[in-house]
Formats: C-alpha cells, sequence, structure tokens
C-alpha cells in the first residue's frame, strides 16, 4: 500500500487502474481505525478491484466547542492496518491540500432538511462539513463506489441525497454497524472514555434493543416507546441527547403502522457523545412480507 498526500498524486495512481479498466472504492475515515473501519475496507475489496481509503480530521465538521484538537491522530498505527486489510492506496491530506481557501473562504455543499434533524440539530453545520468533504473527495478520487459505515446513520442519508441530488457518478453503500462484545458500537471517540463510563455506555444499546423489542411486540404509540428507552438511557447512566423511531428511508417521524424503521440515540457520558441506531422491520400484520427491491443504492 502506497501512501501519498496530495491530490495530484491520488489522481495520477487512479488514472492508471482506470486505463487497465479496474473498478476503484473510496472509504472516506478520519482515521484512529477500528475493527468497524477495517470492516468497510474489507466490503470495498469486494466491490472493487482498487480500494482507496482516505484519512483526513475535518475541521469543517467539527463545532467551535467540540473535539477537533483531541480528535485521536494515529496515522501510523493506521497505515499498518490499512495495509493488512488490503487497501492499495491511503490519502493523508495537510488541511491546506483539501480547504487551499481557507476553511471560512470554501465553497461548501449543505443538503437542506435531513441535515438539520437530530445529530443536525444539535451540532449546526456538522452535516455542513460532511457534505463539503465527501463532496470533494469523491471529485478528488472519482470512485465507482463508496461505503460508510451505518453507525453515522444519519450521516448515510445525506450522503445518498447529496448523491443523488448532484447526479455524482458513484454508488453509496452502508455498512453494518461493528459491536464490542458487550454491544457497544465501536467508535473513534470511545478512547475518551474513563474505564466507569466504558461500564456504562453499553446501556445505550440496550435501551435500543428494548424499544426495538416493543416495536416487534406491535406496539404502536412511538412516543411511549421513546420515553420509556430514555429512561433505560438515564437510569445506565448516560444522558440523552435524543432518542427517536423514525421512517428508516429519510427519517421523518412515522405514521401509524410503518414498518421499515430506525431507532436513533444520542447520548453524553461525561465529555463524550456516543450515538447509535437500530434498524427494526416490523413484520406485516399478514405474515406475508412484500418481495425486497435489490439494486445498488
Ligand atoms: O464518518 C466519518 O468518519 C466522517 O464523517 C467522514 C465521512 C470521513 C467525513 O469526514
Amino acid at each position: 500500500m502506497q501512501t501519498v498526500s496530495t491530490i495530484a498524486e491520488v489522481r495520477a495512481r487512479v488514472a492508471r487502474w482506470r486505463e487497465a479498466a479496474e473498478r476503484v472504492a473510496l472509504v472516506p475515515t478520519m482515521g484512529n481505525l477500528h475493527d468497524g473501519h477495517i470492516a468497510l475496507v474489507r466490503q470495498a475489496r469486494s466491490h472493487a478491484d482498487r480500494v482507496v481509503v482516505s484519512i483526513f480530521v475535518n475541521p469543517l465538521q467539527f463545532g467551535p466547542n467540540e473535539d477537533f484538537s483531541a480528535y485521536p491522530r494515529t496515522p501510523e498505527q493506521d497505515a499498518e492496518r490499512l495495509a493488512e486489510a488490503g487497501a492499495d492506496l491511503l490519502f493523508l491530506p495537510q488541511e491546506q491540500e483539501i480547504y487551499p481557501h481557507g476553511r471560512q473562504g470554501t465553497t461548501i455543499v449543505e443538503v437542506p432538511g435531513i441535515s438539520e434533524i437530530l445529530c443536525g440539530a444539535s451540532r449546526p453545520g456538522h452535516f455542513r462539513g460532511v457534505a463539503t468533504v465527501v463532496t470533494k473527495l469523491f471529485n478528488i478520487v472519482g470512485p465507482d463506489v463508496a461505503l460508510f459505515g451505518e453507525k453515522d446513520f444519519q450521516q448515510l442519508l445525506v450522503i445518498r441525497r447529496l448523491v443523488a441530488d448532484l447526479n455524482l457518478p458513484l454508488a453509496i453503500r452502508g455498512v453494518p454497524i461493528v459491536r464490542e462484545a458487550d454491544g457497544l458500537a465501536m467508535s473513534s471517540r470511545n478512547g475518551y472514555l474513563s474505564s466507569a463510563e466504558r461500564a456504562s455506555a453499553p446501556g445505550l444499546y440496550r435501551a435500543l434493543q428494548e424499544g426495538a423489542a416493543r416495536l416487534l411486540a406491535g406496539e404502536q404509540v412511538y412516543r411511549e416507546v421513546e420515553e420509556a428507552m430514555a429512561h433505560s438511557i438515564v437510569v445506565a447512566g448516560l444522558q440523552p441527547d435524543y432518542v427517536t423511531i423514525r421512517r428508516r428511508e429519510d427519517l421523518a417521524e412515522p405514521a401509524m403502522g410503518e414498518r421499515d424503521l430506525v431507532i436513533l440515540a444520542a447520548a453524553r457520558l461525561g465529555r463524550t457523545r456516543l450515538i447509535d441506531n437500530l434498524a427494526v422491520t416490523v413484520p406485516s400484520p399478514s405474515g406475508i412480507e412484500p418481495p425486497v427491491p435489490s439494486g445498488d443504492n
């Protein structure tokens, strides 16, 4: 695996692969890689001949009081793990390469609506930063497919929307959440947790599982299920930011009888903000499932 830091080097390398008619996958990351990222790289291998991974801690997606400076940066270990996982190219740019006109001076990509709810409401400007850097990475690499973890479920929908709205010629694939043995979703931010906080953290996922069980048992008064989950999260020692049941397709508030749902939660544990989600497909009342459409999305 080769590591490069300039856009010109990425483009030269990808152009050679294109001449050989090879398919290219991109896995955008902010580094400090864990098994969840490695799952993205392995999935990428199954969709393409070549895998490019980017590591860039994107200042544009952090609020002024957030953890941009503290965000863990471990490029040497990351490069080793990526080489083992079979990545072909690591793009590790400096900020100047991505934002030559400065953070304030750059052209931005804004996805309305879906960027403003849930995590977007708690973190104003966050998804603008994500949408901007991801669009730039797509244009720098020109991949056939890009892969993102489903842990950031709202981010995944924001990216699908921008790809559709801007007619970008690539497929977006979501990859299931990778969890620790006790259920905690893997995240670079888990490293911020003290050992006492780490012991409480799986309470977030447990609450989602409790909510999912109630939905699967046929409960449809979503507000009551949400309140019970919020209570469980508090009892586990976390402070919920939101815990909500939404339509999986677009995160709209679900109508009664909606079957493709997702429960999403964000909660604070000390200084750390954790997010998680769990998809729930409520069985059809007749017990007969309609056929599932297939294809890239
Ligand atoms: O999910 C992340 O790590 C980041 O939001 C991403 C997609 C790499 C954009 O900076």
